[in-house]
């Protein structure tokens, strides 16, 4: 057999078997077979010294006016023409050889000329060629697979086919035949030296069914129509994908694009101001995919966060996001490209200009301000921007920089060449750029912005290039100039200077704040023992400060940087007082710092601006109302001035103060009762408190006209031998016992009172001279006014 493992099915009894010993002649009428283009019914077969030919016209000696087929000597010289039912293996076997092959074996019957085991001819279905197939052996080495045209011109036949082509329309064709088919353009010449040439349209063109080929893009424009739109945001402008515009004023969030065929897809845009405050700039923009809820924001400086986690984009390949989308970045900006259904939506962004390509079926439903920026702004701002005051518009200074003329007479170079070539209308680019350069001054490039905008729509959707633009308009720099720079949320990356480094400056708004204050940043906070001060390194930088080169008094004491917000801290508190000074000033206690870029050198002059700024806290001790309760301590929180302390007075019956006087505690006459003055939240390094007086009334009012003193200047009465005083002036806290007594000839509340002042500890100055001496008051040195603290007993 010619197919070593087919058992060909027994075809005894077909019609038309037919099997040959010599040369022959054969009817193969019932299963026509089409060679070079005819269709013949009868063949001839003839075995030579060294071939086995089939022929299909005619054989006459060593001339052939027919198309035949040369293969090699068959085993044993038989040839059979036989018909059989399909048979799938060899249906199996035959392709897996000849893939070129696309259809079935001619059902239901096969025509199977097989010359022994050296060559079979096999009809395969009316597409396809018939298929020659040499003997087992080659087809069990598989060298079927290439098929090409011999043009081998051997030995007396003339024409040597070593091989054949199977075309893809699956025929094969005579020598000197031209054959061409308008509907698809195709055109195939067989010359008659078997030199087979074939046309048909390029890759980028389309056959227009009349012989014609026309470019792909004309023709999809004509058959095939497809949505291909850009949308571009620049600056505050916007136009859309009709060519209108619009200009955004406020710093909220606004849908640039939803498809209602695609739900959950939506691309944002948020504006913010920069320099001017009456000027808002498109900030970053954000593509919302529903499914799990993916959100891939492209922010400033090429940043791009997939669900908040930044995503570092170095290599130049594309990423592909698990959500689908692809993201790229280079020297020019990101883009982000996504494919929904029957939609492609790819997202430009460079930090200044966003530009959204879509690609999708025409007349599709869209909404957004890309499909039309006349729509209301209100009802395309996002609900989650609104609740913010997003809204509110503001006024800012006219700035005399601007020169609307100059400017429009720029603008309107998109009229002339080279911008000419491109057929996209420049109108509404046009009116972007002068809305937006007559109100906001020519920094950061943004006069090319819209030029490079343009350019670019040119090329996505005409994919033609504008050449010598570039040089024409002053526009050189294609990349986006502040890649990879993060600044914070209150801050943009500019240029310093124009074409020049760039730097974080502080949005309009922000910086207001301070500027109408005249100061760099938020007020000392004072707490507990420490203080910071936080400065807006923005505004340093807009006075030319390094913030690396300020300091407090202590030179070691500098800011730290927050990587995030860029907002610089100084802080000093009771374990590091970076030379903080302590003074007393007009009832109140200050300690006093400052910073500034002003030290360490010893120079008398300096040519940078010198920066100082004040850094205080303040401990004041305004008279306090009396307060008492029915307890033993009092609890008095000192809210006066920025520095919060607290002031207890707590009774006790024993000397190491472990048994507390409490409302239902008995309190004998002449028993000792120990009190304690207490302070939390001062620096005791530096302070100490001082009890100045104390006494009792039996009236709730300090200054009742019972009075009873305990102590008296810092020290004990002398006329009271029960009193002791301990410790005064020392620390933060004192005490002093005595003996329980009672007014005489009254029952009822004793209230009692004591007068603490605060003083800054110079050696022992805060410590009361008593022992009888004449007390030098140096308490004087003490601030002015007491804090005065009562506490009550009852019977
Ligand atoms: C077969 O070919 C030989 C020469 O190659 C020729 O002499 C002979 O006549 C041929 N037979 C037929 C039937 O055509
Ligand atoms: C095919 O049709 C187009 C458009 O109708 C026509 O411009 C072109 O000349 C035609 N080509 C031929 C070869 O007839
Ligand atoms: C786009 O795809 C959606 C679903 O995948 C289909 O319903 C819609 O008909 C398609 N639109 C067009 C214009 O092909
Ligand atoms: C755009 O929106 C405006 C206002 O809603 C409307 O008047 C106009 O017809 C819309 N334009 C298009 C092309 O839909
Ligand atoms: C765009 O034009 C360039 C050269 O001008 C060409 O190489 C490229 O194939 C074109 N692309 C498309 C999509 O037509
Ligand atoms: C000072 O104490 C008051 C009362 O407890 C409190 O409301 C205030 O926040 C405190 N201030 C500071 C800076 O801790
Ligand atoms: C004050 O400092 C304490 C401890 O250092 C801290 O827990 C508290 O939050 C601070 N309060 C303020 C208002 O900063
Ligand atoms: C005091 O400041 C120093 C340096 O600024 C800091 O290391 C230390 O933790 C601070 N101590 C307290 C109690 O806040
Ligand atoms: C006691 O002080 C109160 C206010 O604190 C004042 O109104 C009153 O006149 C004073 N009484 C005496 C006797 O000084």
């Amino acid at each position: 057999s010619v197919f070593p493992g087919v058992r060909l099915p027994v075809s005894s009894g077909s019609p038309g078997a037919q099997r040959f010993t010599a040369s022959s002649e054969f009817d193969i009428s019932s299963c026509p077979i089409t060679f070079y283009g005819r269709t013949h019914q009868r063949a001839y077969v003839n075995f030579t010294r060294q071939n086995l030919v089939v022929c299909f016209s005619g054989f006459y000696g060593s001339r052939t006016d027919g198309d035949c087929i040369f293969g090699p000597l068959p085993d044993s010289g038989s040839a059979e023409f036989e018909q059989y039912q399909r048979i799938p293996v060899l249906e199996t076997i035959v392709k897996y050889s000849v893939p070129s092959i696309d259809t079935r074996m001619d059902s239901p019957t096969v025509c199977l000329l097989s010359l022994q085991s050296t060559l079979a001819l096999i009809k395969f279905g009316p597409r396809s060629t018939d298929a020659w197939l040499p003997g087992h052996q080659r087809l069990q080495t598989r060298r079927l697979v290439q098929l090409s045209v011999g043009q081998d011109r051997l030995g007396p036949l003339g024409l040597w086919v070593r091989t054949f082509w199977f075309l893809p329309p699956g025929a094969v064709y005579k020598p000197a035949t031209e054959v061409s088919s308008p509907e698809t353009c195709f055109r195939l010449t067989c010359d008659k030296d078997v030199v087979l040439t074939t046309s048909s349209c390029g890759p980028l063109e389309r056959c227009l069914g009349n012989g014609s080929c026309i470019p792909a893009a004309l023709y999809d424009a004509i058959f095939n129509p497809k949505l291909d739109e850009v949308c571009t945001v620049t600056g505050p402008a916007l136009v859309d994908f009709r060519g209108g515009v619009t200009s955004v004023r406020d710093r909220c969030s606004y849908s640039l694009l939803s498809l209602p065929s695609v739900p959950d897809f939506q691309v944002v845009a948020s504006f913010q101001e920069r320099r001017r405050k009456d000027v808002s700039f498109l900030d970053g923009v954000t593509l919302r995919l529903g499914g799990p809820s993916v959100r891939v924001h492209l922010k400033q400086g090429g940043r791009v966060l997939v669900n908040d986690a930044t995503l570092t984009l170095n290599s130049p390949d594309p990423l592909v996001h698990p959500a689908g989308v692809e993201l790229s970045k280079d020297l020019t900006g990101v883009t982000a490209k996504v494919s929904l259904s029957n939609f492609t939506v790819s997202v430009f962004f460079d930090g200044y200009t966003a530009q959204i390509h879509l690609q999708g079926p025409v007349g599709s439903a869209l909404h957004g301000l890309c499909d039309n920026a006349s729509r209301s702004l209100a009802d395309l701002r996002l609900p989650e921007s609104s609740s913010t005051s997003c809204e509110t518009q503001f006024t800012d200074t006219d700035d005399p920089t601007i020169s609307c003329t100059k400017m429009t007479e720029h603008c309107n170079l998109l009229k002339e060449a080279p911008f000419s070539a491109c057929d996209i209308n420049p109108e509404p680019y046009i009116t972007a750029c002068t809305r937006t350069l007559c109100s906001y001054p020519d920094q950061d490039g943004l006069k090319c912005q819209f030029l490079e905008a343009y350019a670019r729509t040119c090329r996505l959707k005409r994919n033609a290039t504008l050449v010598g633009w570039r040089t024409k308009t002053e526009c050189s720099h294609p990349e986006a100039f502040c890649q990879d720079r993060t600044c914070s949320d209150h801050e943009f990356c500019g240029e310093k200077t124009v074409g020049g480094d760039t730097r974080c400056f502080c949005r309009a708004i922000f910086a207001s704040k301070y500027r109408d204050s005249n100061t760099l940043g938020d007020p000392t906070v004072c707490n507990q023992t420490s203080a910071s001060l936080t400065l807006a390194n923005c505004l340093l930088e807009d006075e030319g400060v390094d913030y690396a080169a300020l300091h407090l008094k202590d030179l070691t004491c500098r800011g730290r940087m927050d990587e995030e917000t860029h907002m610089v801290t100084f802080s000093f508190n009771g374990t590091n007082r970076c030379g903080t000074e302590v003074m007393n000033n007009n009832n109140q206690i200050i300690y006093q710092n400052t910073i500034s870029n002003h030290g360490g050198s010893s120079s008398v002059i300096t040519r940078r601006d010198q920066v100082f700024i004040d850094f205080s806290c303040v401990y004041s001790q305004e008279a306090i109302k009396a307060f008492k309760i029915r307890s033993s301590s009092v609890i008095k929180v000192i809210t006066s001035g920025v520095w919060n302390y607290t002031l207890t007075m707590k009774a006790y019956t024993d000397a190491a103060r472990t048994q507390p006087v409490e409302s239902d505690t008995q309190v004998g006459l002449d028993q000792t009762i120990w009190v304690e003055l207490k302070t939390d939240g001062l620096d005791g390094d530096l302070l100490s408190i001082v009890t100045e007086s104390c006494w009792a009334t039996n009236q709730e009012s300090d200054n009742s006209s019972l009075r009873y003193d305990l102590i008296k200047n810092g020290c004990a009465n002398p006329a009271d031998p029960t009193v002791r005083v301990e410790g005064n002036g020392e620390g933060t806290s004192n005490r002093f016992s005595f003996n329980m007594f009672q007014f005489s000839g009254r029952s009822g509340n004793i209230y009692m009172h004591c007068k603490l002042q605060l003083c800054v500890k110079e050696g022992n100055s805060c410590i009361p001279k008593c022992n009888g001496a004449r007390r030098r008051r140096s308490i004087r040195s003490r601030t002015g006014s007491p804090a005065l603290i009562s506490m009550v007993w009852t019977d």
